[in-house]
């Protein structure tokens, strides 16, 4: 163990020792402008001077996305081209203040500006048209105003507004009105297509077993999943209120934190359920899961995961930003899922490889 430990001290020396003389010489002025007169290294410099513009001004280009949803510009240009001047009375924002925001939107690659129309392009389309999409792209005004003074964000002291959009992660399930839960539940509904179709299309599901989806919402994902597998029995366990608008589905009303999960199901899912909470409470959930399951039960659990190898862009960057924003929350990795799968009694745990990671990973276990 002590031998092991040293061996790790040594290679960290080491990689720390290699990355101080190689960023010496990045910093170095003259070696910089040396490297920019040959192909490969100015190429490579450049991408990096681009990647630093892009980190650096992000958040414009996410505030012309927000422009062209909230003033209804991608709604009034999927209707027909207009003139600049057109637009701006149909969005009430000023012809000079229009311009600016078509010439962004252009190079954003939301719209395109030929010969003084503007014609809705094909990302402004596939934005309009993914459910959802609109919706979580409106929501993301309140993260935005968390993350205006970002270090007492991260640094856990301030009170955020992401957390009062999502009251129940508090524990507050049983005290929540129905104006609370249908707010979130319609985003979460309009939002879950994407989900559900990685999901449904990632595992085998045999034909008329018992399924019950915990935190199932307002039963958008069991909706889909009847629509593909019609023969299954579907029930959802989630806080009162959250169906208001569907009664389509068999609806089980009561909190995990305080009510056993119900038995009777071969399968028992939980989608986008586990990143709202924190260790604690996912491992008190797995544990009443798994005594709800027959042997030979299975669990399901889709959400977007930390990178594994690596970080990533989604998982790492914005999916643990907004979860830490929630308080409660956490983004975990696939093997972190897996650890607090096996932990709670679970075996064969399954990472099924994710054919959109910034949409949803999913994983399987047994109770064996
Ligand atoms: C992020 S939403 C996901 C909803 C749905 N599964 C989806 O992916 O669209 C989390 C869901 O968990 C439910 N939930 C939160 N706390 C709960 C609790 N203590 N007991 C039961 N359901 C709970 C919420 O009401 C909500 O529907």
């Amino acid at each position: 163990m002590a031998q092991s430990s040293s061996r790790f001290d040594l290679s960290a020396k080491l990689l720390g020792w290699w990355y101080n003389q190689k960023n010496k010489i990045i910093k170095n002025i003259h070696i910089q402008d040396f490297l920019s007169r040959f192909p490969i290294t100015s190429r490579v410099a450049r991408k990096e001077g681009e990647a630093i513009f892009q980190l650096m001004t992000g958040f414009v280009d996410t505030q012309i996305l927000f422009t062209f949803v909230k003033s209804g510009a991608l709604q009034y240009l999927d209707d027909r081209p207009l003139t600049i001047d057109e637009l701006s009375g149909k969005i009430g924002i000023d012809v000079k203040g229009t311009e600016i925001l078509c010439r962004a939107g252009h190079a954003l690659g939301l719209v395109r500006l030929k010969s003084k129309n503007i014609f809705l392009a094909r990302r402004g389309t596939l934005i309009l048209s993914l459910p959802g999409m609109m919706e979580l792209i409106d929501h993301h005004s309140i993260l935005y105003e968390d993350l205006l003074d970002p270090i007492s964000l991260f640094d856990g002291e301030k009170e955020t507004r992401l957390s009062q959009f999502w009251p129940y992660v508090f524990g507050k399930a049983k005290s929540l009105d129905s104006m609370d839960v249908s707010r979130y539940s319609d985003l979460m509904a309009k939002s879950q297509f994407m989900v559900a179709r990685d999901t449904i299309g990632s595992i085998k599901i045999n034909k008329g077993i018992k399924w019950l989806d915990v935190g199932g919402g307002s039963g958008a994902f069991a909706s889909e999943l009847v629509k593909k597998h019609p023969s299954l029995k579907i029930s959802i366990f989630d806080i009162p209120g959250s169906n208001a608008d569907n009664q389509s589905h068999n609806f089980i009303s009561g909190s995990f934190f305080t009510d056993q999960i119900p038995t009777g199901f071969d399968t028992i899912s939980c989608i986008r359920v586990l990143y709202d909470h924190n260790d604690q409470t996912v491992s008190d959930l797995l544990t009443k899961i798994y005594s709800a399951l027959p042997l030979g039960g299975k669990i399901i659990i889709s959400e977007p995961m930390l990178g594994e190898l690596s970080p990533n862009k989604w998982g790492d960057t914005y999916f643990a930003t907004y979860t830490y924003a929630m308080k409660t929350g956490k983004t975990r990795s696939p093997s972190q899922v897996a650890d607090l799968l096996v932990k709670n009694g679970f075996s064969k745990v399954k990472v099924f490889p994710s054919r959109r990671p910034f949409v949803t990973t999913v994983i399987e276990a047994h109770k064996n």
